[in-house]
């Protein structure tokens, strides 16, 4: 194996996104995606089982498609990397089953990695696939330690410590009911807008003022500081929005729906923002790394821009296309546990819908 640049393709199917990854070492090759969120837009949410059968359908296409955009053969491969945990138990084991089948064929070394780690490795990759990426404020420089990393998602919202990325990574707080974009999501649901909430709820914020309404932040009374500091809650906020909604129908009054959305989003980047600059703060390091698909919301990037800028952290945000589900995170983390001296993962693993993020290979 060529540990000192190793060519590693990443799987990841923890969630709707069936995604194929190819880095070598730190050189993006090809993030290829397939996405079964329009099966779910007409309920509301993911459906497991709905995302578990489209990655059964997708991930032979999808492989095909990123070794071709590489350039490479799958006998080219130094080892393959895949999302073991956290995330929906039968959509992991489609990823993981494929893995072990691929891995198995092509004689090549397995890596079962940790999805929310994953994300954080998405900083470091580089390459010409991301120079479209507008969103890119990183040079994919080294990862400097320790860095907080805040992972918000329709699936998670966590407040991590990396000491290490490949061997020292601290869960500090996590929601501890809906997750952010999930909320997102929700709210959008409430006002009739249509799934996935958050790019509608940022569309009809643009004419609403975010000082209309003062909606709650969870879990930042000083009752709650003590057993949830670093925690999040949404699910005041999204039943705070429901209620207001509620009164103006009942009263016959209009909804001011730009308002609501405007407020609701202050209220989440408010809250995010928050904790994670208090363990900046708590833990006296100067550095930020945000990800995951609510990342694209642009009030919560403009908003984390100026209070790092005055606070004097270091902000990291990895080009868009990187924050959302994908592969190429997963190849990246596999390649940087290569690269630093670790042994592959035995093939009896399996997929752990709670894998702790202190867990980083399994
Ligand atoms: O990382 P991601 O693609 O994968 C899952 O968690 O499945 O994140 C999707 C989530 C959805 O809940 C979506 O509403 C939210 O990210 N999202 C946003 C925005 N764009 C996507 N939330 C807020 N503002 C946005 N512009
Ligand atoms: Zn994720």
């Amino acid at each position: 194996m060529n540990r000192a640049d190793p060519l590693v393709l990443g799987i990841e199917t923890s969630c709707d996104e069936t995604g194929i990854g190819i880095v070598r070492g730190t050189t993006l090759l090809s993030n290829t995606i397939a996405s079964s969120m329009d099966e779910h837009a007409r309920y509301g949410g993911v459906v497991p089982e709905i995302a578990a059968r489209a990655h059964l359908d997708e991930l032979v296409p999808v492989i095909t498609a990123a070794v071709a955009e590489a350039g490479i053969r799958l006998s080219d491969l130094d080892a393959i990397a895949v999302t073991c945990g956290p995330g929906l138990s039968g959509a992991l084991m489609v990823g993981v089953g494929a893995a072990k089948a691929l891995a198995v064929a092509l004689d090549k070394p397995i890596y079962a990695v940790n999805h929310l780690v994953g994300h954080v490795g998405a900083d470091l990759l580089q390459g010409d696939l991301l120079h479209g990426d507008t969103t890119n404020t990183g040079d994919a420089a080294p990862l400097e330690y320790p860095t907080i990393a805040l992972l918000v998602s329709g699936g998670h919202t966590s407040l991590l410590l990396v000491r290490d990325l490949v061997s020292d990574v601290e869960l500090l707080g996590e929601t501890i009911d809906d997750a952010a974009g999930e909320a997102f999501d929700k709210v959008a649901r409430l006002l009739s807008l249509p799934y996935p909430g958050g790019p509608q709820i940022d569309r009809v914020a643009l004419g609403g003022n975010p000082k209309a309404i003062r909606f709650p932040r969870g879990l930042s009374q000083p009752k709650d500081m003590a057993a949830h500091r670093y925690d999040f809650s949404f699910s005041g906020l999204k039943t705070s929005v429901a209620r207001f909604v509620e009164q103006r129908q009942d009263a016959g009054e209009p909804v001011p729906i730009g308002d609501v959305a405007a407020s609701f989003r202050e209220a989440v980047v408010d809250i995010l923002l928050t904790k994670a600059l208090a363990a900046c703060a708590d833990y006296g390091v100067p550095r930020l790394l945000l990800g995951g698909g609510v990342i694209a919301n642009k009030r919560l990037r403009e908003v984390a821009i100026d209070r790092t800028d005055a606070a004097g952290i270091v902000l990291r945000i990895p080009p868009l296309s990187l924050c959302t589900d994908n592969g190429a995170m997963i190849a990246a983390l596999g390649a940087q546990l290569i690269m630093a001296g670790h042994e592959p993962s035995t093939v009896e693993f399996g997929a752990d819908s709670t894998l702790p993020v202190g867990q980083i290979q399994v």
